[in-house]
């Protein structure tokens, strides 16, 4: 655990003591109280039954969860349903066809509202496009679009023939895509000519073009026009989404899964390179996130209006932006561009405009808009928000704080919902009807979730400690395993602590009991709410033919919360650096993994620190990059190389 870092911020928590208590009339009619988590204790079990009746089943499950083959979890596995006709046609059955359930707005500023019965007869037509193409149930589809309805409607025509979708975030490179069709034996890929972003079109075709040059499993691409922009199409491989889907028919009968059928796999960085495929299945995931969906952000679904700023292509646009909203009928925004296009207040006219009563972001937006200032949200009408969410990171009291106060008018609780790619629903978070909001602090496990923080025998620490984060129960929304990876699964996540799932996360428990999260334990950084990995990052740095050696720490940034950090030896022929190469070096990792994962700043050195048994010792790398004191260099094989990188830090700034 970098323990220095840990304390730094633990230090700052103790001296936060103020606390928010929720608005008389949320309490009134809180969908969760003092009594569910009682109930919830006494029985988990009974408590997931009964969870699962918000679900139609074809096929009533009488399991709850199967834990004899542990660590592999099943959930109602007896239990047959159809996510789509969960999430779409249910809702038009039982007369709220006209129910809007998605506010698009584009960037350029079009706008679409589709209701329950659209929805049902685009995923019907585009379901029946698939099934045109030869796909079937347990056959994988990649998705790899921007933040268009579409993308909504793809991602539920695969759940409704029963085809697990993988969907890659539209900004990761041409080689990241290429990587996870090959990994998840994609033979389909849904895509769009591009989207809109900063105010331009972004092509998208062309990272794919270039992907499937190398992914000799891949049969079909459908193509979405959303810009219009000139595209090059592939004669025999490539179809126009209009075409092959405008011409279907709108009917479609669901067929039922069982509730263990495959849903989606979502790659997602480790502490290792190869990103991990975690398998989501379909019953279980989707009572975890109705549930919480439901439960966290007290949702009423006749007349909230909820909006995830996030993108569809993380677990949180997954979870609720599609499949917890969908699920529970509720009405959500759909936003495709960045919040400063074309101007700074973007996000407040979308919730002065449609009526945003319920928010949840990371807190990475939060301090850019803090930045902005507040005068940009205090010109828009922000009166119909009623409960604020946060996620991803932890959200450092300052912008709690003033998230609350300028965006909330004070009157709205703040969730800071603990999560994963890996857990799938919320695990931690103050529920809005009951909990005293502690600003930076996630406060309690979710009704039905049983966690703890333990020492590195995995005792539980007390009151008033820190230690290592663990949940201590399967729970209905669990990542069933690494896709094809069985082992990696098994000795990532219930290795360190026997029978208990070990998160990466390092948590301290108050006087209160309540939990506040302190970040990762291990090699992963957390880029604005973006899990990246820093050896990730390293190989794509030494996959450059000038790189002999890199070593990337996350250094703390007052925006993203984590940069990322680097430090590279050059190869002798390459000179000793300069400008030219350090710009190089970032866009050979855009190209590699994405934008997203270039370095905020690239340092050559001659030497890295090592410890004698030849281990990058990163905790001294990240003093540098935060230009702190450094911290013991007794350990280190030359201590010398300290002195040399730090001379050439000053030298080259
Ligand atoms: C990691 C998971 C959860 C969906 C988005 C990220 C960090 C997440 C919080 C929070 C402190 C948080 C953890 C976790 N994290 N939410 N509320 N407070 N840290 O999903 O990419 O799977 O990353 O994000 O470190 O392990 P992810």
């Amino acid at each position: 655990m970098n323990a220095e870092a840990g304390n730094d911020a633990l230090d700052n928590l103790l001296t936060e003591e103020r606390t928010f208590p929720p608005p008389p009339e949320l309490v009134a009619q809180a969908n969760v109280t003092e009594d569910t988590y009682a109930q919830a204790a006494a029985d988990d079990e009974a408590f997931w039954a009964e969870q699962a009746k918000r679900l139609s089943w074809a096929k009533e499950p009488t399991e709850v969860v199967d834990w004899s083959n542990a660590p592999f979890a099943k959930w109602y596995a007896d239990g047959e349903l159809n996510a789509a006709y969960n999430c779409v046609d249910r809702h038009v059955e039982a007369g709220n066809g006209d129910r809007v359930a998605f506010h698009f707005e584009g960037e350029p500023g079009d706008q679409r509202d589709i209701t329950y019965a659209q929805l049902k007869d685009e995923v019907s037509q585009a379901a029946n496009a698939l099934i045109e193409l030869g796909v079937q149930a347990g056959d994988r589809v990649a998705i790899y679009l921007p933040m268009i309805p579409e993308a909504v409607v793809a991602m539920l025509a695969c759940a409704r023939i029963g085809a697990p979708h993988t969907v890659v975030f539209g900004g990761f490179s041409a080689d990241a895509l290429a990587a996870r069709i090959n990994d998840c034996g994609c033979e389909v890929v849904i895509t769009a000519d591009g989207g809109y972003r900063r105010g331009k079109p972004a092509a998208l075709k062309p990272a794919v073009d270039k992907a499937l040059e190398s992914t000799p499993g891949v049969r079909s691409v459908i193509v979405i026009r959303r810009t219009g922009e000139e595209t090059p199409m592939t004669e025999g491989r490539d179809v126009w989404w209009d075409d092959i889907v405008g011409r279907q028919s709108t009917e479609h009968t669901p067929q039922a899964f069982p509730a263990e059928h495959p849903l989606y796999v979502m790659y997602t960085s480790g502490s290792t390179g190869k990103p991990k495929g975690i398998l989501h299945t379909t019953g279980g995931y989707l009572v975890g996130t109705a549930y919480t969906h439901w439960a966290t952000f007290d949702l009423k679904p006749e007349s909230d209006v909820f909006w995830t700023a996030a993108d569809i292509g993380w677990v949180t646009g997954h979870s609720y932006l599609v499949y917890g909203p969908l699920a529970n009928g509720a009405t959500s925004v759909m936003y495709e561009g960045t919040p400063d296009t074309p101007h700074q207040g973007r996000w407040w006219e979308i919730i002065d405009k449609y009526g945003v009563t319920i928010l949840y972001c990371a807190p990475t937006a939060i301090r850019t808009f803090m930045k902005w200032g507040h005068e940009i949200p205090e010109k828009y009408d922000l009166s119909s928000l009623r409960v604020l969410g946060s996620v991803g990171e932890p959200i450092n009291p300052e912008a709690y704080v003033w998230y609350r106060h300028y965006i909330g008018g004070d009157r709205t609780p703040v969730a800071d919902t603990w999560w994963q790619t890996e857990t799938g629903m919320h695990m931690i978070s103050p529920m809005p009807g009951v909990a005293d909001g502690k600003p930076g602090a996630a406060m309690r496990a979710v009704p039905g979730i049983s966690v703890e923080v333990v020492n590195d025998e995995g005792q539980p620490v007390g009151n008033g400690k820190g230690g290592y984060l663990v949940v201590t129960k399967p729970w209905p929304a669990m990542l069933r395993t690494l896709w094809n990876e069985d082992e990696r699964y098994v000795e990532t996540y219930w290795s360190r602590f026997p029978g208990m799932y070990f998160a990466g996360d390092g948590a301290k428990r108050d006087d209160d009991g309540d939990i506040w999260l302190l970040g990762r334990v291990d090699d992963v950084m957390n880029v604005s709410g973006h899990r990246m990995s820093t050896t990730e990052i390293e190989s794509a740095l030494v996959s450059h033919p000038k790189v002999a050696e890199a070593a990337v720490v996350g250094a703390t940034d007052e925006t993203t919360g984590q940069a990322i950090v680097a430090f590279v030896i050059l190869r002798g022929e390459a000179g000793d650096g300069g400008p030219e190469i350090v710009q190089e070096l970032r866009n050979h990792v855009a190209q590699e993994i994405g934008a997203i994962a270039k370095p905020r700043s690239i340092m050559v050195v001659a030497e890295l620190p090592k410890t004698r048994s030849g281990k990058i010792m990163r905790r001294l790398l990240r003093d540098v990059a935060e230009n702190r004191e450094m911290g013991d260099v007794t350990t280190l094989q030359d201590s010398s190389v300290m002195d040399q990188i730090k001379g050439g830090m000053s030298a080259s700034s």
